[in-house]
């Protein structure tokens, strides 16, 4: 049997803007999924959702990469896949596609192919396309490579960025799933009604991602957190965030978190803070008292690999 990880994602600085051309931040975390593949007739299994119905998003995606894949090496596709995912499905994420990642890379393990990352992530991508009908790349490319990325107008940036062990992000799953596709569409109408106000805040947002990256290099916590909540406040400005976001950010601040901001389309989905190591533990405790479903990541500088 061969087995693969591939980490999940969070978006830093920068989503919704991106959209309409101004730089994001992205990074790889700490939290993976699994991928085996064993020679046998051909089925899906997840640990979490038991064996895969055929119709279902998640089989199409699977077979539509395991068939580019074989016809690339001329491998079998006779195979028993099994998933294990420790990555919340719909939070914005990027579950789906560390899966693929995974799976690409376990499979053209088991074919004795051989393969770069580049293959890794354009089998990957295509089986996005599946699951999300214009994804970005992003959560691929994150998934693939790991650590942190620029992107810009569909171009992606390796960053030579490294936070040091004195920091952790929580990250706090409001639970609360929505399609990012509507939310995108409402603030491409918001920006239609009133485009003189909202260039500036696009403007607003291009800056800071560049400052961010500057803090980020420098490993200026206190900055990055400070522009985690600017950025946070431009979200909300354009109308993705949501009361209970806004509640979460102030908990995570309030305790000690240097920032904190929604990652991805919000209006729900995560919230992430920026901590010092010193109170992560204790603040994760706080809040899982509290009833919230929190967890604590660390930056993936690998990305997908055989384990
Ligand atoms: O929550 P996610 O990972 O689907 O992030 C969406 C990010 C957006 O900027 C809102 C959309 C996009 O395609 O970049």
């Amino acid at each position: 049997m061969t087995c693969s990880i591939a980490p999940g994602k969070i978006i830093l600085f920068g989503e919704h803007f991106v959209v309409k051309g101004a730089p994001a931040i992205g990074f790889a975390v700490s939290k993976h999924a699994k991928v085996c593949v064993e020679k046998g007739d051909f089925q899906v299994v997840s640990e979490q959702a038991g064996r895969i119905e055929q119709g279902s998003v998640l089989y199409r995606a699977v077979t539509r990469l395991i068939a580019s894949a074989s016809s690339i090496f001329g491998c079998s596709k006779d195979v028993r896949i099994l998933i294990d995912s420790e990555i919340p499905i719909g939070s914005g994420m990027g579950s789906s596609a560390a899966l693929s990642v995974a799976l690409a890379h376990a499979y053209l393990t088991h074919c004795g192919a051989s393969f770069d990352k580049e293959l890794v992530n354009k089998l990957a991508y295509e089986a996005e396309k599946e699951v999300h009908s214009k994804p970005s790349g992003i959560d691929n490319t994150l998934a693939t490579y790991g650590g942190f990325l620029k992107y810009k107008s569909g171009v992606f940036e390796k960053l030579e960025i490294r936070l040091g062990d004195e920091v952790d992000f929580l990250v706090v799953n409001t639970k609360m799933k929505r399609q990012t596709g509507r939310i995108v569409e409402k603030v491409l109408k918001l920006y239609e009604k009133y485009p003189e106000i909202l260039v500036n805040v696009y403007t607003a947002a291009s800056v800071l991602v560049e400052k961010a990256l500057d803090s980020l290099k420098g490993k200026d916590y206190e900055s990055i957190g400070r522009l985690m909540l600017l950025n946070h406040g431009l979200l909300w400005t354009i109308g993705v965030s949501h009361e209970v976001n806004d509640l979460i950010v102030h908990k995570l601040v309030g305790k000690g978190c240097y920032g904190a901001k929604l990652s991805g389309a919000g209006r729900g989905g995560i919230v992430v803070g920026l901590v010092s190591k010193s109170l992560s533990t204790r603040i994760e405790e706080e809040l899982r008292g509290e009833g919230l479903e929190v967890f604590r990541v660390t930056p993936d500088y690998e990305g997908v690999r055989s384990v």
